[in-house]
């Protein structure tokens, strides 16, 4: 997978030799490549045609990556006051921006009226009441999508499988709570029905899930009557590895258009793309320095001077990642070593990863795909300073987070 980084003898990440970016910035280092941002988004763009997309920004919402996507002309958002807060930082305006969340604050829902948000995705009933009453209070009518939880399983992990019967997420349609909301929804005045939102899983390779959560959504628009939007989520897989093999955006976009077709008939309503992992995922690559080399019988291990806390999906739920030996690019890769991170724990990065049999401590490894859900995640365990974030793009570094410093790391804290 690393072969597109190869330019002659060495890598390159957006048009900068890596050696470089690692000089100046050093490691851990979470690299992002523009161009590749920019292509999705005009892919996606022109694959969706008049349908709405939005960045799912909860994927990574560094603030310049954000104003890329803005670039881009997509909207954005947000599962939480500080990814609206981030949203409108990088340039997005209120009505831009979509508010989820299946816990939302008060403080959430008054910002996102204040702020004329575009729409709000309710997911309980108990949202509903309150919502209707900041709404009146601010004297507007606020623009809403019911969430459903349409009954699909997705067949991917479960922690990030979304569209069951039984998640704690949005409004169950086999039930018939979905109905229930939709009615509960149109009797408040302040709120105005615009549609139904699903959000069946991440990191699938077909569109599959959706087109059975599309035809549940049909059936319950029949049902419902009037339902102009429906929001189809995220949710298309990336490459971390050379098995994974995801159906491609203009496929994928297609094949939900024409379940759309089939299971809302006469009454076609506009369609939402919501992607996060798919448009910034593979843009990412981490760079990490191996400190360590040590064999424990039959197992080699290389220890970086990263892990867990700058990546924790291996530890949250087994994500699986390639790598390769960026000091090493033209030795073969054909000898298995268990990457470990720095952390205290377990933190295996990845558990066969396949470098030169002469990677040893110095050599710099590089992790691809570690856009999406990589930076938003991390933590300052072991208080470690979490990694800088560098924008590459046309032969320019930009510098997108700053390193942090140790002192940033107890910034929040005072002795008694
Ligand atoms: C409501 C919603 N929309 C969109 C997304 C983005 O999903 P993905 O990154 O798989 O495209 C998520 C991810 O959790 C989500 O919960």
């Amino acid at each position: 997978m690393f072969e597109r980084f190869l330019v002659g003898p060495s890598l390159e990440f957006g048009g900068v030799a890596l050696e470089d970016l690692v000089a100046e910035f050093g490691t851990p280092l979470y690299l992002l490549d523009a161009a590749v941002v920019r292509a999705r988004a005009r892919a996606l763009r022109s694959a969706g045609g008049e349908a709405h997309i939005a960045y799912a920004s909860k994927a990574n919402s560094t603030l310049a990556l954000l104003q890329i996507i803005e670039q881009g002309g997509l909207d954005v958002d947000a599962a939480s006051i500080g990814e609206i807060e981030a949203a409108l930082r990088a340039g997005f305006g209120g009505h831009q921006i979509t508010l989820h969340g299946n816990a939302k604050t008060d403080v959430e829902l008054h910002a996102a009226v204040q702020l004329g948000i575009r729409r709000i995705v309710i997911d309980d009933f108990v949202e509903i009441g309150r919502l209707a009453l900041l709404a009146e209070a601010a004297d507007k009518r606020v623009s809403v999508l019911v969430r459903v939880a349409p009954g699909v399983d997705p067949k991917t992990h479960l922690a990030i499988r979304t569209g069951q019967d039984d998640t704690k997420f949005g409004f169950n349609i086999g039930n018939g709570s979905a109905l229930q909301a939709i009615e509960a929804v149109r009797a408040q005045k302040s709120l105005h029905l615009r549609g139904l939102h699903f959000h069946v899983g991440s990191q699938l390779m077909n569109s599959q899930a959706h087109v059975a959560a599309i035809r549940r959504c049909g059936e319950l628009a029949r049902d419902a009557d009037g339902i102009e939007e429906l929001v189809v989520g995220g949710g298309l897989g990336i490459r971390y590895t050379p098995d994974d093999n995801p159906q491609s955006v203009s496929a994928f976009v297609d094949s939900i258009f024409h379940a759309v077709k089939r299971a809302f008939k006469n009454d076609q309503p506009k369609i939402g793309f919501e992607p996060g992992r798919w448009l910034v995922g593979e843009a990412g690559t981490t760079i990490y320095r191996v400190a360590v080399r040590k064999s424990v019988g039959r197992k080699t291990y290389v220890a970086v001077d990263g892990g867990m806390a700058d990546n924790p999906r291996p530890q949250l739920y087994g994500a699986v990642y390639s790598a390769f030996n960026a000091s090493k690019p033209g030795e073969d890769h054909d000898a298995t070593f268990k990457i470990a991170g720095r952390h205290c724990e377990t933190d295996t990065l990845i558990e066969k990863a396949k470098l030169p049999p002469s990677t040893d401590v110095g050599d710099l490894i590089a992790i691809p795909s570690t856009g999406a859900y990589n930076a938003c995640m991390a933590s300052n365990y072991n208080r470690y300073p979490r990694p800088a974030t560098v924008i590459v793009e046309g032969g320019e570094a930009f510098l997108a987070v700053q390193r942090e410093s140790i002192d940033q790391v107890f910034v929040n804290e005072r002795l008694r």
